[in-house]
């Protein structure tokens, strides 16, 4: 499974880059509205400094919802750099453009999916990845990892080839989970990363080696 970070903050897809296991980018307009980026101007610009900082798949999201606008624009975005996989949203004119997109060698990301009908939409089209909002289907008391399951197992029957991209990660246990259910791709904020190496056996047994170290 890869890991993506799911951010648009520069000194934390740093800190996750140094760490070695980081294989790619998601935002979306919140998280850039989080860090103040305003404007397609400097849009473009942070882009380009995260495909800088970063060697893969970095999303960019359209924030056009028709079909002409949404292709004005993700031609604009793949446009910034080859890794740039131009996010769209699960509605008619998005499923449009991603069979546009794949019919034209853009790589896409489908987002905002939270059924597996959704899915089986953005695997047609020819989407690259498909994300669904693992959190915010808990949010609804449901257990959104149980539709990553759902998903891997109809993409694996029916031989289709989008990889599913676990969205909406808030936790630890929602990576393992995910990666137990099938996800290709879990994109993550860097906290629910740091979390997979908490354990409070390894800061004892470290402790406890360090002390003993002193003897030797
Ligand atoms: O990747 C989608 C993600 O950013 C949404 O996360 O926590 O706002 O549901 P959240």
């Amino acid at each position: 499974m890869k890991f993506f970070i799911d951010t648009a903050n520069l000194a934390q897809i740093k800190e996750a880059n140094d760490l070695g296991v980081l294989d790619g980018v998601t935002t979306n307009p919140s998280l850039m509205a989080k860090e103040g980026i305003k404007g397609e101007a400097n849009i473009i610009k942070h882009y380009e400094t995260i495909c800088e900082l970063v060697d893969g798949p970095i999303s960019a999201e359209v924030l056009s919802t028709d079909f002409a606008s949404i292709i004005e624009e993700g031609k604009k975005l793949a446009a910034i750099h080859p890794n740039i996989i131009v996010k769209v949203p699960m509605i008619k004119d998005g499923i449009k453009a991603l069979k546009w997109f794949t019919d034209n060698g853009i790589k896409t990301n489908c987002t905002l999916v939270f059924s597996a009908g959704q899915a089986i939409l953005a695997a047609k089209a020819g989407a690259t990845y498909v994300s669904p909002f693992i959190g915010r289907i808990d949010d609804t008391s449901w257990d959104g990892v149980e539709l990553i399951a759902q998903i891997a197992q109809i993409y694996s029957l029916q031989g289709f080839k989008t990889e599913i991209l676990a969205a909406s990660i808030r936790n630890a246990l929602h990576i393992v989970r995910c990666a137990e259910a099938g996800a290709d791709v879990c994109t993550c904020p860097l906290d629910s990363i740091l979390g997979l190496l908490k354990h409070p056996l390894t800061d004892i047994g470290l402790a406890k080696f360090l002390e003993d170290a002193k003897k030797m």
